[in-house]
């Protein structure tokens, strides 16, 4: 299949596109242009066909005679919450909520603002904005007033949906208070959001009531109780937009991943299938938030897309203990499940007793995402979780690519524990040197994928030229990955991690530039450097080096309060780790800063600092040493 995929890709796509419902058919396939000396980076599949992904996830299925499949198996903060929702009450609840949003003037091409817990509600909000052709633009909840006010106004987000808050174990999340203030700083800026639709998911539980402006909030039960109940998809261009999704770079700030209808439609699905192995009647389990990519691959589009039962959960792995993740699959016998390496690492800390309170014979997939996996977590979820019997499948993939595009398939790649394996059907990996060479063999290199597959990104929101220059310019004629990558002997690719100034916190994405310039924003910092350093884990955690402006004391309180403001400008899980006060950063002559060297330092490998000769002043290399704050 993969070699048919990749030498003959018309026939291979041709009849797996067509299990989709097309109001009208495409004329071409495929084109796309990689080249940016032979015109725009333009890539298109499907092109000139008509279709809607919100029918192919629900109203398909239901015409079809599953209505009555399960779609999602809700499990709330608390044990004791759990609901189950089928393929007809969504596709019910979906066609409201659509008109719902229609009746507060969205038309096709005007973004709304998704920021929610774990919720059915969300979901229900994505597929109405799918279903309308008004492209989402999901905000991850753990982010900040500050970083959501910013995604709001860069979509030019009139509606914003949210939720009163949620609860993380003990902890409530105060996601309207946020979205007020988001709102507020807007307004200040200049845009005003016209419409708040806040569901009620906390209610009583939460310490207080719900803030509502009039005017502007409505509750999203009663809108949708009294909404219309019928609302048709509105048939779109393959090539439409779907949905924004906003991820850092190495330079500037979050940029908007633009993903279509047809080609991310086809893609996801495919993925989903095959990557896990799918058969009706399957259990999945997905740990992964909406907010982020892989909950909108992998729990909302891509299983919706193959009419399959998920498991969606609100809360965190260890509430009320450390066995909630087991206590789930030994509840719903979930055949598939699919987590990141971070989750992995901390719950092997609770020992293996936690899993074996359960009955966890069910699983037959175990997926990993987000990082590159150490062999030792890999093992012991192979072998405690998955009893030596599951196959692991390490998914490497990013915002950018929709789905998977590095990946063993179970039961048919041999496995390796770290490695992400071979290419996806479609995927035409390749590795290349600094100065744009192509490896071959046994090689290690800049990653790049040199053929366009249907679930790649398609632009940036509104800065096409951003895109372009992004993935398409250090490299001329490939998709450039940011990642570096190892390929063995026997071509079994290996993540060796970003080759940009990127880092992955917890399998978070963050770009230092974008945490640096977080961190200027502090009136008492005069100048920020920001590395990642390895961290048991986390995978990786954030060091800070910081210079304060003149007479700043810098105690511990002014280490807290840094830490608090970075919080504010991004959200808790940018937190630094270490605040490493400095008077000097080791800069070039010409200003530049030699980040290799403040990464040296940071992973306590002064060892091998190489050529500091180049430093305007060489000096400074002893003091970071001597004030480098100790490990906790
Ligand atoms: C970056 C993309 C993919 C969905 C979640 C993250 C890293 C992702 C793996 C893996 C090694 C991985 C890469 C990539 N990454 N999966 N299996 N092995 N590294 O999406 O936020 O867009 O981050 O995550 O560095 O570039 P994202």
């Amino acid at each position: 299949m993969y070699e048919q995929s990749i030498n003959d890709p018309v026939p291979f796509w041709t009849p797996i596109a067509k299990q989709f419902h097309w109001e009208e058919p495409w004329t071409t396939l495929h084109a796309s242009n990689f080249d940016r000396n032979a015109g725009p980076v333009s890539i298109k599949w499907f092109d000139g066909a008509k279709t809607n992904i919100c029918y192919n996830c629900l109203d398909r299925h239901v015409l079809n005679g599953h209505g009555d499949r399960v779609a999602f198996f809700w499990f709330g903060n608390e044990p004791a919450d759990a609901r189950t929702v089928t393929y007809s009450q969504m596709l019910e609840r979906v066609q409201r909520f659509a008109n719902v949003l229609k009746a507060l003037g969205i038309k096709k091409g005007d973004t709304v603002a998704i920021y929610m817990p774990m919720i059915v509600d969300l979901v229900v909000a994505m597929l109405a904005c799918a279903r309308i052709g008004a492209p989402h633009s999901i905000i991850f909840g753990g982010f900040s007033a500050e970083a959501l006010s910013e995604r709001i106004m860069d979509a030019r987000s009139s509606v914003l949906v949210t939720a009163d808050g949620a609860f993380r174990g003990t902890k409530f999340i105060d996601l309207k208070s946020i979205a007020d203030t988001a709102m507020e700083k807007c307004k200040t800026r200049g845009f005003e959001v016209t419409h708040c639709v806040v569901s009620l998911n906390s209610g009583d539980k939460a310490p207080h009531s719900v803030n509502m402006v009039q005017g502007r909030d409505q509750f999203f039960h009663e809108l949708e109780a009294t909404a219309e109940l019928e609302c048709p998809a509105l048939w779109v261009d393959a090539e439409d937009i779907l949905f924004l999704l906003y991820t850092s770079g190495s330079t500037g700030r979050p940029k908007g991943v633009v993903h279509t209808h047809g080609g991310y439609m086809v893609w996801t699905a495919t993925t989903f299938k095959y990557t896990f192995d799918y058969h009706p009647s399957d259990v999945y389990f997905c740990t992964a938030d909406i907010g982020w990519i892989t909950g909108h691959s992998y729990i909302a589009y891509g299983p919706l897309l193959n009419c399959a039962t998920s498991v969606m959960f609100e809360g965190i792995p260890t509430y009320p203990e450390a066995d909630r993740y087991w206590a789930i699959v030994e509840k719903y016998k979930v055949n598939s499940f699919y987590t990141a390496p971070t989750a992995i690492r901390s719950l092997q800390r609770f020992g293996e007793e936690m899993p074996k309170r359960h009955d966890l014979s069910s699983l037959r997939v175990l997926g990993s995402v987000g990082e590159p996996i150490n062999p030792e977590a890999w093992i012991w979820y192979h072998d405690v979780i998955g009893n030596k019997r599951a196959s692991v499948v390490d998914t490497y993939w990013q915002t950018e690519t929709g789905g998977h595009v590095i990946t063993p398939l179970p039961g048919c790649t041999p496995m390796k524990p770290g490695s992400a394996s071979l290419p996806m059907f479609g995927i035409v990996p390749a590795i290349l040197d600094k100065a744009g060479e192509e490896l071959s063999g046994k090689a290690e290199g800049y990653l790049v994928i040199k053929q366009s597959w249907p679930g790649q990104m398609r632009t940036v929101f509104g800065n096409h030229e951003r895109f372009e220059l992004t993935y398409f310019s250090q490299f001329s004629g490939a998709y450039c990955t940011g990642d570096g990558a190892h390929r063995d002997e026997h071509g079994y690719s290996w993540i060796t991690g970003r080759t940009d100034d990127v880092i992955t916190v917890s399998g978070h994405r963050m770009g230092t530039a974008e945490l640096e310039s977080a961190m200027t924003t502090h009136p008492d910092v005069a100048e920020s450097a920001i590395v990642g350093v390895p961290h048991e884990i986390k995978g990786e955690g954030i060091h800070a080096y910081v210079i304060t402006n003149p007479g700043v004391e810098t105690d511990v309180s002014k280490e807290k309060e840094l830490k608090m403001h970075i919080r504010q400008e991004i959200g808790a899980f940018a937190t630094p780790d270490v605040i490493h006060f400095t008077s000097g950063l080791p800069k070039t002559r010409s200003g530049k800063i030699m980040r290799r060297i403040l990464r040296k330092i940071a992973h306590y490998e002064e060892d091998s600092l190489g050529d500091i000769s180049t430093l305007a002043d060489p000096s400074v290399v002893q003091e970071l040493i001597d004030s480098r704050p100790k490990l906790q």
